[in-house]
């Protein structure tokens, strides 16, 4: 499986953080954000990676980050000239994937839980479809949201609705059967002008091929793109590591864990 870190955007919630740095490189307690969804898919068992980002902001990644060999990982570069849509790194990843199976992640989202990485390895082990995952939330309205029979299956998903069936919002996390590019490049844009990952979304869900896993309450995610949740994950991180005396979001340490690299491996 391959994986997609999609870490371009505007970052307009947090200017003027935002007007020289990427938000993905802004500090999250004690790293950068992007270490976090890097850790995750490397959790998920994923050690070939592509870094997509903006035209502008594409160099300072290739320097923080290299070839990914500090992390026991092969990453790649590529660049989304304008912000059109989270589908849109489905496109530009193609050949990337090259029609394997993919997951992809948001570069502001972090995720945790000690149950958390078996459950991105059983998603990993897809054999077809997709396998997207619910959490609840309060304000509905600012996300993808599904509504899940009571056997656990997706029966509607939509984008920012006005009139929310659910509370249950869709995590940047996503993962795909070898269809992902082909079911991308058919979606046409929104009414915001974007290519929605809602829509990738319900074309599995139309084919009866769109699983649903709830993230338990042990599990955390924030997406870091305000003020107020940039500055609840730096604290949920500092407070966790204090509390485990393990590093949260680490990709060196993740790649320890994995047995990627020697314990006494540079990391960075
Ligand atoms: P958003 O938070 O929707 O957008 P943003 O990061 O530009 O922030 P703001 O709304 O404050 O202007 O994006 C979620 C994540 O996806 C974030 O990591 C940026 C990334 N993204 C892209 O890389 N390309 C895109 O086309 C979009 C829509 C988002």
């Amino acid at each position: 499986m391959k994986g997609i870190v999609l870490a371009g955007g505007n970052g307009t919630r947090l200017y003027p953080l935002t007007r020289l740095l990427s938000k993905q490189m802004l500090p999250v307690y004690d790293k950068p954000m992007i270490h976090y969804p890097i850790s995750t898919l490397m959790q998920a068992g994923i050690r070939e990676i592509l870094l997509i980002s903006t035209p502008h902001h594409i160099g300072s990644f290739k320097t923080l980050l290299g070839d990914g060999s500090s992390f026991g990982v092969h990453l790649e570069y590529a660049v989304q000239p304008k912000p059109e849509g989270l589908a849109q790194a489905l496109i530009i990843g193609e050949d990337f994937i090259c029609g394997e199976h993919s997951a992809l992640i948001l570069g502001d989202n972090l995720f945790y839980g000690q149950e958390l990485p078996a459950k991105l390895q059983r998603a990993a082990a897809l054999k077809s479809g997709a396998v997207i995952f619910g959490v609840p939330v309060s304000d509905p309205q600012r996300y993808g949201i599904i509504e899940i029979d009571p056997a656990g299956h997706v029966r509607t998903i939509e984008e920012k609705p006005a009139a929310p069936r659910s509370r249950i919002a869709v995590p940047g996390l996503y993962f795909y059967d070898g269809q992902a590019a082909e079911i991308a490049k058919q979606v046409r844009p929104s009414a915001r002008g974007e290519l929605e990952i809602t829509s990738v979304n319900r074309a599995y869900l139309e084919r009866g091929l769109l699983h649903a896993e709830m993230l338990d309450k042990d599990c955390a995610c924030f997406d870091m793109g305000t003020f107020d949740s940039l500055l609840a994950a730096g604290q949920f991180v500092r407070e966790r590591q204090i509390e485990t005396g393990i590093r949260v979001g680490d990709p060196a340490e993740t790649a320890i864990q994995n047995g990627w690299l020697e314990e006494n491996a540079e990391g960075t």
